[in-house]
């Protein structure tokens, strides 16, 4: 028996709270977002983090922006620009920014109802988008597989059950799993923090490795599917996420496991051709000395922290979508996901 679905966001009478994924798994907190501001500090700080949880916190963000704002389109707009600015690489945030700004034609603080409902079904839909990925992907896996994954894909990242992590628990559940694998995900440990802990809530049994593990574990054990998330898709289906999915990526071509990523429309970028276009956001060395508890790094030794990285279309196997599932060539087939949209 699980326990209750972990919930990230919560929104309730213009009050944003987000729970605190910088103090998971050991202390639940819930921070209170009083302005645009804070959700802008709150992208960026990782307080809420995976692509479709950034895109519905900056929704929800917009109404707090438009109450502070009232009739200074400008000023609304500055606001919904930083949030935009908050994070580069995964487009959700700009797709539930922009969306949000085409709910309003001129003064935002008269359109607070339209705003609010426009927040609300984003996030919905978000939920619903979630299920339906889930029953493509895990339609695709065979009984007895063993899966490996990376980063957060569940409940903390979206607004929902997850992309990869909602195709593995519903996997799980549907009886197809051998074994579940989640990479540790360096520097910030979103697998090893968050991802286990949501795992052991949904009662799936896991085990966590290093990501340095996984090619020794590819070679020497049978890997049927690598299954990640996306913060970016373009239009040939090259694919950024979390640094070390390419890695995975290449490392399953190398040794028979095949690569689903899952992903909702509103991480599709079918306007970019292809992921050269795609700005991978560079974090702070701190980060990466924190993770080994060094607090001042030796002089002279500086750090390289890009935290994402691009998967080239052609390692990947399949792309589950809410609308089903797609497979190589990849262009043109994402296009068309948005014909009739
Ligand atoms: O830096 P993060 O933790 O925001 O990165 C998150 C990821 O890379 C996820 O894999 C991605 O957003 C897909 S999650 C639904």
């Amino acid at each position: 028996m699980s326990a209750a679905r972990v919930e990230s966001i919560r929104f309730a009478d213009d009050r944003l709270d987000l729970l605190d994924q910088r103090r998971l798994p050991a202390e639940e907190r819930w921070l209170p977002i009083e302005s645009a501001a804070d959700a802008t500090a709150a992208i960026r700080d990782l307080v809420v983090r995976g692509a479709p949880a950034i895109g519905i916190t900056a929704a929800y963000a917009c109404v707090l922006a438009a109450r502070h704002r009232g009739d200074d389109r400008a000023a609304w707009d500055a606001d919904l620009d930083a949030l935009v600015a908050a994070r580069p690489t995964a487009v959700n945030l700009r797709w539930a920014v922009e969306r949000m700004r085409r709910a309003v034609e001129g003064s935002p603080g008269a359109a607070l109802e339209a705003l609010r409902a426009e927040a609300r079904r984003l996030h919905r839909e978000d939920r619903s988008a979630n299920e339906a990925m889930a029953q493509h992907g895990a339609g695709r896996i065979e009984a007895g597989s063993t899966v490996l994954t990376h980063c957060n894909t569940g409940s903390l990242a979206t607004g929902g059950t997850g992309t990869a992590l909602g195709v593995i628990v519903r996997a799980w559940r549907e009886q197809r799993l051998k074994r579940v694998l989640a990479c540790e995900t360096r520097p910030w440990l979103q697998g090893l923090r968050l991802t286990a802990w949501e795992l052991a809530r949904e009662g799936v049994p896991a085990e966590v490795l290093v990501e340095g593990a996984a090619a020794g574990l590819m070679q020497r054990e049978r890997v049927d599917w690598v299954i990640t998330g996306a913060d970016r898709i373009t239009a040939n289906g090259d694919v950024a996420n979390k640094v070390g999915t390419l890695m995975l990526a290449v490392l399953a071509r190398r040794f028979g496991a095949r690569m689903m990523v899952v992903a909702p429309l509103s991480t599709l970028d079918p306007q970019t051709p292809d992921g050269a276009g795609i700005e991978i956001e560079q974090r702070e060395a701190s980060e990466i000395w924190r993770a080994a508890g060094v607090e001042a790094p030796p002089p002279g030794v500086d750090a390289w922290n890009p935290v994402f990285d691009v998967t080239p279309a052609e390692l990947i196997d399949c792309i589950v979508t809410e609308k089903g599932v797609i497979e190589p060539p990849f262009d043109g087939r994402i296009r068309g996901l948005f014909d009739g949209a």
